[in-house]
């Protein structure tokens, strides 16, 4: 196993709390760093990296998936979950990859995709090629079709991205696909699924890997009879834990079992949920017995107001407390518009998602007059300093740091995801946050490798690349240093008290412990200057605090 070489000032290598307030940064390999100058990011690009990471300051890397795959879903669909993508490397560089990381005092999470396999897997190949009723396609979720002649699909269900959920074989059993086609779902009562995933939990974990992150872990557990329900008769169930598809409670027994495969190693290894249930539920996939941690996704759904970011804080604070977990914070990930541009639209505080104005913005073409970019960039960085004050672990997603935009006019002959294929074109789909990142104000694909990137990226990547934004004092790259590098140092326990007497109208503060204060304002208006010294702010402050800015005091 790798050795973890702990820097000072981080959790030493065998400290089992780590995860509680990391930063953890997502890596979306294909479109962070290219090292072989084939249009595709890679390992070795990321290698090349490190010393990138190691500055900005963050405590770990989730990567998502880099297992061989079609790219039906942008690596979600996996064909071997114990292999690297040749296009983006091999397990030597993997295993380079954990020792640079290590070397730099950086943890790995890596996404672990157990809903479902891609179509290539060799097992669901075994099944289109084994007879209906068989062992092998008893890995997979194969049913007869309805009507005299079996063409009717078993149920009239819809699958996420968009189209019918059950596709037919050419023997004519149909296979449920919650999401893509190629993207054929587990049968999670088989015991050699749940014995396959164990063997890739440790074959990782045996490589060094700290921790894992658990794609779609709510979908797992399903219970599917005889008779199949229909679509309306599935939205009509709403009490929790009962729908046949989603957060059944049965799946928390595949989480048990994996946290006795975690806790065979010192320390423990991680997980976390990317579970989109409500809010009450999320302690259960939190919880200690199971994955550990859950992503709550709720500041990135929310308005840039005071009284949402509040009530939120409060509400997950206490159900992180109830798994005995930390809480988890996102602003940006690879599925959605990234947050300085959210944030670029007028805000609307009752509203309970930013989203659909975003795609509705997205869907035409991304037209500027709406978009007002530096008022959105002021308020996403505003919205990070408060973010990374919190107690809990922040999930930065790649480029934010850089402050990035949405890219919103990719032509439709260059998309990839499946989103946007499925819809016909009615969802734009989450290309415009999965562009490669650009290092240099010039050359091939901005220094993302030496021939060019798989997504075309805009001009005005130039002035956001690494080198327009590196050691420029007013720079998003340099405040993420800033407030990582702060957080580090501040950082106690996982205490928050609300300053009432600050918190008024759109400002909101709240001190955690070391007399560290984070004080927001959301509005557009100036407010008062709190009083003590002023260690970062996210836009300048003379005097005053203004609209949409963040201060951390002391
Ligand atoms: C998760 C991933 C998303 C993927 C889906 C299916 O939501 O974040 O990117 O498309 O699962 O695997
Ligand atoms: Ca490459």
């Amino acid at each position: 196993m790798t050795s973890f070489t702990a820097q000072a000032g981080t959790a030493t290598a065998h400290d089992a709390d780590w995860w509680r307030q990391a930063a953890v940064y997502q890596i979306y390999p294909r479109s962070f760093a290219d090292g072989n100058g084939d249009g595709i990011g890679d390992l070795q690009g990321i290698i090349s990296r490190v010393p990138y990471l190691a500055r900005l300051g963050v405590d770990a890397v989730w990567l998502s998936p880099f297992y061989p795959s079609a790219l039906a879903d942008g690596g979600y669909d996996v064909d071997d979950y114990r292999d690297v993508d040749p296009r983006i490397g091999t397990l030597d560089d993997f295993d380079e990859m954990v020792a640079a990381l290590h070397a730099a005092g950086i943890r790995l999470i890596v996404d672990i995709v157990p809903n479902h396999s891609s179509n290539r897997h060799a097992w669901f190949q075994e099944a289109l090629a084994s007879p209906a009723g068989s062992p092998a396609r008893d890995r997979y979720i194969f049913r007869d079709g309805r009507g005299p002649s079996g063409d009717e699909p078993p149920a009239d269900w819809e699958s996420n991205f968009g189209g019918p959920a059950w596709t037919r074989t050419p023997d004519g059993q149909w296979y449920l696909h919650l999401f893509a086609a190629e993207q054929p779902d587990f049968n999670w009562d088989n015991e050699e699924v749940r014995e396959d995933f164990r063997t890739t939990l440790r074959f990782w974990s045996d490589r060094g890997v700290d921790g894992f992150r658990i794609d779609v872990a709510h979908g797992l557990a399903k219970e599917l009879g005889d008779e199949l329900p229909s679509r309306a008769e599935m939205e009509r169930i709403t009490a929790p834990g009962q729908h046949p598809l989603w957060d059944r409670d049965e799946v928390h027994e595949i989480y048990q079992d994996w946290r006795r495969v975690f806790d065979e190693y010192d320390p423990p290894r991680i997980a976390v949920a990317e579970a989109w249930v409500e809010a009450t539920r999320r302690p259960r996939y939190a919880s200690a017995d199971g994955l550990g941690q859950a992503f709550n996704f709720d500041l990135l759904e929310a308005p840039f107001a005071a009284e949402p970011f509040r009530r939120i804080v409060a509400d997950n604070l206490a159900l992180a407390a109830q798994a005995g977990s930390s809480t988890t914070w996102v602003l940006s990930n690879h599925d959605v518009v990234r947050h300085a541009t959210r944030y670029g639209f007028p805000v609307d505080a009752s509203a309970t998602t930013s989203r659909p104005r975003t795609r509705d913005w997205l869907l035409s073409g991304a037209p500027e007059a709406e978009l007002d970019r530096d008022l959105g960039l002021r308020r996403a960085r505003a919205a990070t300093l408060f973010e990374l004050a919190l107690p809990g672990s922040a999930y930065l997603y790649q480029g934010e740091e850089l402050g990035l935009h949405e890219v919103g006019d990719i032509p439709d002959d260059a998309r990839q995801d499946p989103t946007f294929f499925h819809s016909r074109g009615v969802d734009v789909g989450r290309d415009g946050c999965r562009v490669p990142l650009p290092w240099t104000r010039e050359g091939s694909s901005f220094g993302f490798g030496s021939n060019g990137a798989h997504l075309p990226q805009p001009s005005w990547f130039a002035e956001s690349s690494v080198e327009a934004e590196d050691d420029v004092a007013t720079s998003t790259l340099t405040l993420y240093r800033q407030a990582l590098a702060l957080r580090r140092e501040l950082q106690a326990d996982e205490g928050l008290v609300w300053d009432e007497q600050l918190s008024q109208g759109d400002v909101l503060a709240f001190r955690r412990p070391n007399g560290w204060t984070c004080v927001t304002n959301f509005g557009s208006s100036p407010a008062a200057l709190p009083s003590g010294e002023v260690l970062l702010a996210s836009s300048a402050v003379d005097g005053e605090l203004p609209g949409a800015t963040t201060v951390w005091v002391r």
